[in-house]
């Protein structure tokens, strides 16, 4: 498997997992714009097609990085590509100088949950009821990077 930033050309397959991995996608358009955005990272998980995402800003004045989404395609899932893309994130942030890594994940979400707890992230607060769909609660998930 091989992590990079993607592309214009990696846009549809972007696409297709997002529609696939959320309820509410986002469109092809917002992540076309994050291509353009100097904090924002968008990495793709190849294998060698493109097998899963990971979108974040690194905010470096603050020293954070937020995890935005990371989404792997059915056909991937449980291969490990959610935490090669985490693992490749986190790195990354690191290497900016980023010191804490923050997101928000929906209470019921058990996969993500997992993965972020093996990656090292905690529970640090709830947003009640913050999902507006469905009322879900978030929970924000805070992890100290160690250099
Ligand atoms: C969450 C998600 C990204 C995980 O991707 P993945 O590539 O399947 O994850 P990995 O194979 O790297 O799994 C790493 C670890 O996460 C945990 N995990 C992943 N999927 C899980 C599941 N369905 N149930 C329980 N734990 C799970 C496990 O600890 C797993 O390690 P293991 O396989 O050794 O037990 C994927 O399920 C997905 O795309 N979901 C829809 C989109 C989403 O909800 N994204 C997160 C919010 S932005």
């Amino acid at each position: 498997m091989m992590i990079e930033p993607a592309t214009h050309v990696d846009l549809d397959a972007i696409d297709e997992i997002e529609r696939h991995s959320f309820p509410q996608p986002w469109p092809r358009s917002a992540f076309e714009a994050e291509l353009t955005r100097a904090i924002a990272r968008l990495d793709v998980a190849r294998r060698p097609a493109v097998a899963g995402f990971c979108n974040y800003w690194i905010v470096a004045d603050a020293g954070e990085v937020h995890i935005h989404t990371i989404a792997t395609h059915p056909d991937h899932r449980r291969l490990g590509v959610g935490a090669a893309l985490l693992g490749h994130a986190l790195a990354q942030a690191r290497a900016a100088r980023a010191t804490i890594a923050t997101l928000e994940v929906r209470r019921g979400n058990a996969p993500a949950i997992a993965l972020y707890e093996r990656g090292g992230f905690r529970t640090v607060h709830v947003r009640a009821r913050y999902y507006q769909d469905n009322g879900e609660d978030a929970l924000v998930m805070l992890s100290e990077l160690t250099p």
